[in-house]
């Protein structure tokens, strides 16, 4: 049945302009944008005088059931979504994680069959990658050409269980780079951290300030700078998800102004409270805060991060929505690192930013729009359907009324999760009317959404905003080969006594190590040739000394000089 809607009188706010006109919608469709637009008969009329009308919010960062820790994130993909849709969130990103071992595509079937029955709103997958194998590399392949996928997140913290070290993100970040996909990043050393939660421990502090004192905030900037610095390497763009800490932020502002395609993504949290509550005598409040990288306790993170939000330093929102209850949260009761990491922020992100970035003073309803939608839509490749009111878009609207307020409480949201983060917040700005793919999903703050209706938003490789500027840099600075006469002049012999030229004998660096060779031509598993065993380069035992040393001089084919063993 045809499905017609005219939102009359307000004013549409998008990220490059805002201006007064009505929107007509007609199947899940905007079919008309402009003044004192005709109602055809049988439509809805949605008054919108007084009241701004703006793309829904697309939030780049959930986890929606995830399991973790030992248990399951309570806010499952239907009530999450529906949470999103009473919040003016229209689209949620969320990310199927592959355990150590696991198939990427397996993963993501599995991801996609919890999703795809609960969903009240469309959705799309970023897909993690937690190790490393050439069968990774060709499954990343398949993911992108065929399911929908252009974003891996690797991990750099949460070691044994997710974490990848460097080489293994360096050939993640390849693999993106050859896929044009988008390279993301949970950044923080989980290696140092491992340590630290020890020595928390060891000193006796076993309760949640235990985990913000084991995270500081210079390990999230260690890491952010190491995948800033690797994801140089290969010039792949680069996402830094959830930006919890005032210097990562600015790492990441200064590797923008060098010119590094890099994002950074604060979160709803990150932006709207901070990490004193750790240390909150009431354990139940203190473990309810338990993300990671943690809240700061630098209370003046939030409003800096803010500044740099609406500044273009940081360049768009998420949550990092991962909801575990109480009774969940106390499988850490006695020690902070079984604590279930995750906390809230898919409903109330869009009210939380626009009282701390509009409601401030600090950005524009425009800006609003571009880091609640627009930027996210353009990042991942899925503009103009999202993230615009203009012909041909999907109809995900958010009428939002400035004045109006709203307090925050975990009495009256919609998630399942029995905290809220933001507990007492007066939110300016709430959404008093919620179109979703040319649905009304919420009017005079009435909820009626459809478990199921969402649907899958596949994101295409190669988005604009990614690798524009990255495609040409790399025409410009294709590495140059001079081409010369071979040198034929005498070559210095070190002898086999000579200690000094011993002790700083490397191996021979080739065109190809074990590692980085493609998936196979023909797409299937590897044959010999494909194995692990290189015939140039690098070999698994190279560090085994085969024989003793020796000097080889004037082989056949001419004059060389290589010290094999040690
Ligand atoms: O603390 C968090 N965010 N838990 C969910 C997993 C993750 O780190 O993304
Ligand atoms: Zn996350």
């Amino acid at each position: 049945m045809t499905q017609r809607i005219v939102i009359k009188g307000g004013k549409v706010v998008n990220a490059d302009h805002a201006f007064d006109a009505d929107v007509y919608i007609e199947d899940g469709v905007i079919r008309q944008v402009g003044k004192d637009l005709i109602t055809p008969g049988g439509a809805t009329i949605i008054d919108a005088h007084g009241k701004l009308v703006m793309p829904g919010g697309i939030d780049t960062h959930t986890h929606m059931q995830l399991p973790f820790m030992g248990t399951t994130a309570v806010d499952d993909f239907y009530q999450g979504t529906k949470a999103a849709l009473a919040g003016g969130t229209t689209m949620i990103m969320d990310f199927v994680i592959p355990g150590k071992g696991e198939s990427l595509l397996a993963a993501y079937e599995k991801w996609r069959g919890w999703a795809d029955p609960k969903v009240c709103c469309d959705y799309s997958f970023h897909v993690a990658v937690t190790w490393w194998s050439s069968t990774v590399a060709e499954e990343m392949e398949v993911l992108t050409k065929e399911k929908g996928i252009n974003s891996f997140k690797m991990f750099m913290a949460y070691k044994d269980v997710f974490m990848v070290n460097d080489t293994e993100l360096y050939h993640a970040f390849k693999r993106c780079k050859e896929l044009n996909a988008l390279a993301q990043v949970h950044a923080e050393n989980g290696d140092l951290i491992a340590e630290s939660c020890k020595k928390m421990l060891d000193l006796g502090i076993t309760g949640p300030e235990g985990h913000s004192q084991a995270r500081p905030e210079d390990m999230e900037a260690e890491a952010t700078n190491r995948a800033i610095c690797i994801a140089k390497q290969v010039d792949v763009p680069l996402y830094i998800v959830k930006v919890m800490s005032k210097s990562s932020a600015d790492i990441i502002s200064a590797a923008r102004k060098k010119g590094n395609v890099v994002f950074g993504e604060p979160i709803a949290a990150s932006l709207g409270t901070d990490g004193t509550h750790y240390h909150d005598k009431c354990w139940r409040h203190a473990a309810g805060h338990v993300l990671s990288p943690p809240l700061r306790p630098d209370t003046t993170t939030p409003s800096y991060l803010m500044d740099m939000l609406a500044n273009d330093e940081l360049q768009l929102t998420g949550t990092d929505n991962c909801t575990f209850s109480s009774n969940q949260k106390a499988l850490g009761k006695d020690n902070f690192t079984m604590i279930p990491n995750g906390v809230n922020g898919v409903e109330d992100r869009m009210s939380v930013v626009w009282e701390k970035g509009v409601h401030s003073g600090k950005m524009d309803p425009c800006r609003f729009v571009a880091v609640t939608s627009t930027n996210a839509a353009k990042i991942f490749n899925i503009y103009p359907r999202k993230g615009v009111i203009q012909v041909g878009s999907d109809a995900d609207i958010v009428v939002w009324d400035p004045n109006a307020t709203r307090t925050i409480s975990k009495d009256t949201h919609h998630q399942a999760v029995d905290f809220n983060i933001f507990e007492g917040m007066e939110c300016h700005g709430v959404p008093v009317a919620v179109i979703c793919q040319g649905r009304v999903v919420l009017e005079d703050g009435v909820l009626h959404v459809t478990q199921g209706a969402g649907r899958f938003i596949p994101n295409p490789t190669n988005s604009a905003a990614c690798y524009s500027k990255i495609a040409r840099r790399d025409e410009i600075k294709k590495p140059v080969k001079v081409e010369r006469e071979p040198y034929d002049g005498p070559v210095f012999v070190p002898s086999t006594e000579d200690e000094s030229a011993k002790a700083v004998a490397v191996s021979p660096i080739t065109h190809q190590d074990e590692f980085s060779r493609p998936p196979t031509r023909h797409g299937g598993g590897r044959d010999l040739h494909a194995s692990s065993f290189s015939l140039s380069g690098r070999q698994v035992d190279d560090h085994v000394s085969p024989r003793a040393s020796q000097k080889i001089s004037n082989p056949p084919g001419g004059k060389s000089s290589i010290i094999f063993g040690d």
